[in-house]
């Protein structure tokens, strides 16, 4: 099957098996920055924003969507334009291997674009869905706090 979805502010022409998850997709077109894990549903390293909401990919049909917007963690920043969020989770000390990482910038991005200014308590619910098993969470839910804190020095 064909579709063109709008990937990180691009429309692409995606190839794919009528019974293909978008996670699969994704990577197969070389946007590996979307993390393949449990593939249920239940770590949220798959974790896009679709149409400016999170969802786990691994449960999305691509032969759903067309013309959909996409946007992953690369889509958010870059190696040399890293997003407030991104920079802050390296100056936190927030990544440990990395494999949760891009899930965790786009659950934090969608935090912080639907409550600007959250409580631990309201970062912690946020990243419920998302599975670490290096850090511990702590630096994690520091580097959240500390992207909204520069984010709200930028307003
Ligand atoms: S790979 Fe999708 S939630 Fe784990
Ligand atoms: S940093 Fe390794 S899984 Fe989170």
């Amino acid at each position: 099957m064909k579709r063109t979805l709008n990937i990180n502010r691009k429309d692409i022409e995606l190839r794919f098996d009528p019974a293909e998850s978008l996670l699969h997709t994704l990577r197969n077109h070389g946007y590996t920055e979307v993390k393949s894990g449990c593939e249920e549903g239940e770590c949220g390293a798959c974790l896009v924003l679709l149409n400016g909401k999170a969802v786990n990919s691994c449960l999305i049909f691509t032969s759903s969507l067309n013309g959909d917007r996409i946007l992953t963690a690369a889509g958010i920043g870059t190696l040399h334009e890293p997003h407030v969020i991104q920079q802050a989770f390296v100056d936190c000390g927030a990544v440990q291997c990395g494999f949760c990482t891009p899930g965790m910038v786009i659950a934090s991005y969608a935090l912080l674009q639907e409550n600007p200014e959250p409580t631990e308590a309201e970062v912690r619910r946020a990243l419920s869905g998302n599975l670490c098993r290096c850090t511990g969470y702590v630096k994690i839910v520091e580097a959240v706090l500390c992207a909204a804190e520069r984010l709200k020095s930028e307003r």
